[in-house]
C-alpha cells in the first residue's frame, strides 16, 4: 500500500467492482478495493497496475487505507450479502463515515439500513448503478440517494465516473433515502419492457421471413434513426454473432427461457400497491415467467398444432409496421415508468425531478436512448405533466405511429404471433386516452351484487340501487 489516504474504497472486486475501481482510478481518485476472494484482489492488482490502485483480502488493512471520512461502496448481490458487508463493516468505521449501496437493492432495505446505519452515526447513499460491466470501466449512469449534504461530498468522484452526455454526467442527487433505488427499479422495469418488446418485433419479423443477417441489418438501421438505443444496439450485434459450436447464429441456438433476479417484479408489485398502471412492465414480467414454462408450452404447441407462423407481409411492409410499433410502444414504456415515479415520488416523498431523471439516463444506462432528451425537454418544459402522453410534442409524435402500431398487432392477432407487450402498450393508450370507458358497467355490477355504491355522471352523491 502506497498510503492511507485512499480517496474511495469499494467492497466486492467481480468484473463490476474492479471495472469500477480503474474507472475511479482513471479519473485520478486513489482507490482500494476488498473481496475475501484471493484471485479477485490479484486481478485487481493485475488490471490496475501503474494506477493509483490498493486491493486487499483484509478488512481492517482496506478501512485503514481510507482517508476520513471514508467512503465505502459495496457492489454485491442485493439482499443478504448487503447486510452481512454492513455488520462485517461496522466495527471498523467511525462516524461520519459514508457507506454505499451500489446494488440493485430492495428500496424497503435501503430505508431500512440508511435508519440502522444512522443510529450507529454512519451515513448512507443507495446509488443505482447501470450499465453492467462496461458501463462501469467506461462510464456508467448512477442513481444516488440519500442525504443531499453526503452526497455532495461524494459527487466529484460519481460526476467524474459517470457517462457524458453533451458533457453533462450521468448521475445527479435524485431524493431521500431510497429514491436512488427506487428510480434504479423502475429503470430496470423500463428494461424488461423495452426487452420484451424488442424481442417481439423479432419474432414478427422472422414471421415476416427476414434472416439474422437482414434482421442485424434492421437493427443497424433502426439506431441510427429514431429508436436509436442501446437495447437496438446490442440487438443489431446479437443478430451478427455466429455460433462457436454450429454452423448457425448464436441467438437460434439459445434456449427461450428467461431468468430474472426481481427488479421488474418488484417494480409491478410496487405500481399494484400504488394503484398505478404500467401495463408493459407488468407483461414483460409476465412474460418471462410464461418463457419459463418451455414444457409445457411444447406440449400446448403440439396439442394446438400451431407449428411456424407467418405473417404473409413484404419485408419493406413488415419492417415499417414494426419499426413504428416499436417506438410507439418505447414511448408507452419510458410513460408508464414515469408516472410510477412520480406517484411514488409523491407517496414516498422522494421529491423527484422527471426531468433530472431522464436527463441521467441519457448515457450509460441499459435503458439510454436519444428519446430521452425529447422526454427530458417535455418535463423541463412542463414538470407537472400527469403523463408524457399529454405533452404536445409527444401527441404529435405518437398520433403519427398509431395506424402502423394498429396494422402490426392485428396482423400478429390474426396470425397467432404474440405481440402481448406491444397489445399492453396499445390498450394502455386506447383506454388512456378514452374519456370514457365501460366500468360505468363494473360499478353497476359491484352495486348490484355487494351494495358497493356508485357515482354518477349528472349530480354529486353517492348511490345505491336495489337492482
Ligand atoms: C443495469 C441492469 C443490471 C442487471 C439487471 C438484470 O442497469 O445495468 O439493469 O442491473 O443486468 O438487473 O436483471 P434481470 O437479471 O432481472 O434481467
Amino acid at each position: 500500500m502506497d498510503n492511507n489516504n485512499h480517496d474511495f474504497g469499494l467492497i466486492g472486486l467481480g468484473v463490476m467492482g474492479r471495472n469500477f475501481i480503474l474507472n475511479v482510478a482513471d479519473n485520478g481518485f486513489s482507490a482500494s478495493g476488498l473481496d475475501l476472494d484471493a484471485e479477485k484482489v490479484e486481478a485487481l492488482h493485475d488490471e490496475g497496475s501503474g494506477k493509483q490502485i490498493f486491493g486487499t483480502q483484509k478488512i481492517e488493512e482496506f478501512v485503514a487505507s481510507l482517508k476520513t471520512p471514508r467512503v465505502i461502496m459495496m457492489l454485491v448481490p442485493a439482499g443478504k450479502p448487503v447486510d452481512n458487508v454492513i455488520e462485517d463493516l461496522l466495527p471498523h468505521v467511525e462516524k461520519g463515515d459514508i457507506i454505499i449501496d451500489g446494488g440493485n437493492s430492495h428500496f424497503d432495505d435501503t430505508d431500512r439500513r440508511f435508519d440502522y446505519l444512522k443510529s450507529n452515526g454512519i451515513n448512507f447513499l443507495g446509488i443505482g448503478v447501470s450499465g453492467g460491466a462496461k458501463g462501469a470501466r467506461l462510464g456508467p449512469s448512477m442513481m444516488p440517494g440519500g442525504e443531499k449534504n453526503i452526497y455532495d461530498h461524494i459527487s466529484s468522484i460519481f460526476e467524474a465516473v459517470a457517462a457524458k452526455v453533451n458533457g453533462e454526467p450521468c448521475v445527479t442527487y435524485l431524493g431521500p433515502k431510497s429514491a436512488g433505488n427506487y428510480v434504479k427499479m423502475v429503470h430496470n422495469g423500463i428494461e424488461y419492457a423495452l426487452m420484451q418488446l424488442i424481442a417481439e418485433s423479432y419474432d414478427f419479423l422472422k414471421s415476416s421471413g427476414l434472416t439474422n443477417d437482414e434482421l442485424a441489418d434492421v437493427f443497424t438501421n433502426w439506431n441510427n434513426g429514431r429508436l436509436a438505443s442501446f437495447l437496438v444496439e446490442i440487438t443489431a450485434e446479437i443478430f451478427q454473432k455466429k455460433d462457436d459450436l454450429t454452423d448457425g447464429h448464436l441467438v437460434d441456438a439459445i434456449l427461450d427461457k428467461a431468468k430474472q433476479k426481481g427488479t421488474g417484479k418488484w417494480t409491478s408489485q410496487h405500481a399494484m400497491n400504488l394503484g398505478i398502471p404500467i401495463p408493459a412492465i407488468d407483461m414483460a414480467v409476465t412474460m418471462r415467467g410464461l418463457s419459463s414454462q418451455k414444457e409445457n408450452r411444447m406440449n400446448a404447441d403440439l396439442a394446438y398444432g400451431r407449428g411456424i407462423s407467418s405473417t404473409g407481409l413484404s419485408k419493406p411492409e413488415a419492417i415499417e409496421l414494426a419499426e413504428s410499433a416499436l417506438y410507439f410502444s418505447y414511448i408507452t414504456s419510458y410513460a408508464q415508468g414515469l408516472v410510477l415515479l412520480m406517484a411514488a415520488s409523491e407517496e414516498k416523498n422522494y421529491n423527484l425531478n422527471p426531468a433530472d431523471i431522464s436527463k441521467i439516463w441519457r448515457g450509460g444506462c441499459i435503458i439510454r436512448a436519444g428519446l430521452l432528451e425529447k422526454i427530458r425537454q417535455a418535463y423541463a418544459e412542463n414538470s407537472s405533466l400527469k403523463n408524457l402522453l399529454l405533452a404536445p410534442n409527444f401527441v404529435t409524435e405518437v398520433q403519427g405511429t398509431l395506424s402502423s402500431t394498429r396494422k402490426f398487432i392485428s396482423t400478429g392477432v390474426q396470425h397467432g404471433i404474440p405481440l402481448p407487450a406491444h397489445a399492453a402498450c396499445l390498450s394502455y393508450f386506447d383506454a388512456f386516452t378514452s374519456g370514457r370507458l365501460p366500468i360505468n358497467l363494473v360499478q353497476a355490477q359491484r352495486d348490484h351484487f355487494g351494495s358497493h355504491t356508485y357515482e354518477r355522471v349528472d349530480r354529486e352523491g353517492i348511490f345505491h340501487t336495489e337492482w
